[in-house]
């Protein structure tokens, strides 16, 4: 992985956390992407430790907040003209009905619709890579699930369970 450029979002817990550091523990440059700094310095920290790499970088992005995945994207294009592998773990499992700032209920801004335009907005970067990847971290829950579109944003008939198998 010498020399490859990759992405993972949600880079500083669970599965995340460990793609990352086995990312870097194989040579490839890591862009970690975090919502909180604290927890992200904390993770990248860790990743240098334990892998011994430099290669490692932080940005740090709420992406429950498209405003925020197009500040990434700039942010990312503006240091990297290469991308080898964009890694969309970021997810989340709501028990409570939130609205996102765009208005989405947030298990699907989150767990679909931010890799979604995440990947969008690194699609010509991705294209001019030779061989890259995107890998779209999911869950066995999409099997019982069928999207009820006019039913995301209601509150009262929310179910956490459901949400996040339709997103
Ligand atoms: N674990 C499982 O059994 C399982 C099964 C099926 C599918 N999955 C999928 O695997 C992926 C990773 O899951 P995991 O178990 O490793 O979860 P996890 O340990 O809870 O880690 C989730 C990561 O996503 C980050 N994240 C959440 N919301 C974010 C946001 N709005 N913006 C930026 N980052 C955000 C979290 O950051 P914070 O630390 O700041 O919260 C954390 O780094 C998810 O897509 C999940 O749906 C997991």
């Amino acid at each position: 992985m010498k020399d490859k450029v990759c992405i993972v979002t949600g880079a500083n817990a669970g599965i995340g956390l460990e793609t990352a550091r086995e990312l870097a523990q194989q040579g490839a440059t890591v862009v970690m992407v975090c919502r909180n700094q604290e927890r992200g310095s904390n993770a990248k920290a860790e990743i240098e430790k334990s892998t011994g790499s430099s290669t490692v970088h932080l940005l740090i992005a709420d992406l429950s907040s498209q405003k925020q995945i197009r500040e990434l994207a700039a942010s990312f294009l503006s240091a990297f003209d290469r991308l080898d592998v964009l890694v969309n773990n970021a997810g989340v499992f709501m028990p409570k009905h939130q609205l996102t700032e765009d208005g989405y209920e947030a298990t699907f801004a989150i767990n679909h619709l931010a890799y979604f335009l995440l990947t969008h907005l690194l699609l010509d970067v991705l294209k001019s890579t030779p061989h890259s990847r995107i890998v779209n971290v999911s869950s066995n829950a999409h099997q019982s699930a069928k999207i009820k579109f006019d039913a995301l944003e209601k509150v009262g008939s929310y179910n956490g369970y459901v949400a996040y198998g339709q997103s």
